[in-house]
């Protein structure tokens, strides 16, 4: 079935189901432990309820936004995704083309499969690197530098990774004996050759990646045991001022889950946080990003920009972050699923979906551009906070 009759994002996912193994689309598609915060990311949602204004004229619908003076044709950002290159040859790149054609930004994962050089040749659009400190202080500055010749933007700096999260699904699907090419105890290996189409792309594609933008002493660091690398990469405030020393651009706060570290973040000098927990990949348990956005935007008064990640399957989902006062979201798995069913057609599938979805979501609501959207248009249940911006 071709990515083209994909309805909505649950469609792509089917397909990613079947052309990926087990293993591969369990990393894109699994959670931490008993992924309540991954079920909850999406279903916060639905606690949220739209307030329209019916018999309003809306002929034309503006849906950009601008993030970090970059001015992007609709609120969604491509957040960073690890091992895109699993999912598809060359994912990264694709993924990134996709995104600039469509207006947008890519933001490039420490841990991926291409060249953050080719990456960014690869979009006619902004790009941002995401920053893990894998291999210590003198590899991230050798990595900062990189990142400004290449022209990316924006470092998305990660705070929620001072340990693994345990990913259940990773452990039981042997991803760690893979990797060590003890191949006898991984369970699902068979299921590899039952997906001939990703196994013929994956070897085409030169097989097991490195990490090529992790450049330790002995060259690009080898194709990891993903928890291992988060894990001896714990990023702490105190970083931040190297960091930026370093970079000299805009840093985002990535992994904001309350008050008080969004205020953190806009001290140690953040241009922008994004309200994230890690696609619940990290600490299960945590609440749902929907559930804390106002929490943080309360904190902030405006003195950063705000952005989400989270659960974002449909457009609604992201007018409604945008009501609460995110200025624009991110998208991890909905195009991940679109990557892994079908490559950059399928990445740009996932984005045709959530851009319509959002012009009609605006339209339904009497609302002709998302600068004028704010929270007169929800209802926010009352515990989550007092007051919304308006
Ligand atoms: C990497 O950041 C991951 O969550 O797998």
């Amino acid at each position: 079935m071709s990515v083209a009759a994909a309805v909505n994002i649950e469609d792509l996912r089917q397909m990613a189901m079947r052309r990926l193994p087990r293993m591969v689309f369990d990393y894109i598609d699994g959670g931490a432990e008993r992924e309540w915060t991954l079920r909850e990311n999406c279903r916060a949602f639905e606690d949220v309820l739209f307030r329209p204004r019916s018999a309003v004229a809306t002929r034309g619908c503006d849906i950009s936004a601008t993030v970090l003076g970059t001015t992007i044709d609709l609120p969604i950002i491509l957040a960073p995704v690890g091992s895109s290159r699993m999912f598809y040859p060359r994912g990264e790149e694709r993924a990134a083309a996709a995104a600039g054609k469509a207006g947008t930004i890519y933001t490039l994962s420490t841990l991926s499969g291409c060249r953050m050089e080719d990456v960014k040749a690869a979009t006619p659009g902004t790009a941002w690197y995401q920053l893990y400190l894998v291999g210590g202080r003198d590899v991230a500055m050798g990595t900062i530098s990189r990142a400004r010749a290449a022209g990316y933007k924006a470092l998305v700096v990660t705070i929620d990774t001072p340990v693994a999260g345990m990913r259940e699904r990773d452990a039981r699907n042997g991803v760690k004996q893979l990797l060590a090419r003890n191949l006898s105890t991984v369970p699902h290996l068979g299921q590899m050759l039952t997906r001939p189409s990703w196994l013929y792309n994956f070897f085409g594609d030169g097989g097991l990646m490195n990490f090529p933008n992790i450049v330790l002493a002995e060259g690009p660091m080898g194709y990891a045991d993903v928890g291992a690398a988060l894990e001896s990469s714990a990023t702490s405030w105190e970083d931040f001022k190297w960091i930026r020393d370093a970079w000299g651009g805009p840093i985002v706060a990535k992994g904001v889950h309350t008050a008080d570290d969004a205020r953190r973040a806009v001290d140690e000098g953040a241009a922008a946080i994004v309200v994230s927990n890690h696609g619940a990949r990290q600490l299960d348990g945590v609440a749902p990003t929907i559930r804390v956005l106002p929490e943080v935007v309360q904190a902030v008064k405006g003195r950063t920009e705000i952005l989400l990640d989270g659960g974002i399957r449909r457009g609604s989902d992201v007018v409604k972050a945008l009501c609460m006062g995110a200025r624009a979201v991110l998208i991890g798995r909905a195009y991940a699923y679109g990557l892994g069913a079908g490559g950059q057609t399928g990445v740009t599938r996932a984005i045709d979906i959530l851009r319509t979805d959002v012009i009609r979501t605006m339209k339904l609501l009497g609302c002709s551009a998302i600068k004028d959207l704010d929270g007169s248009y929800v209802d926010v249940p009352s515990g989550w906070t007092a007051r919304l911006p308006r």
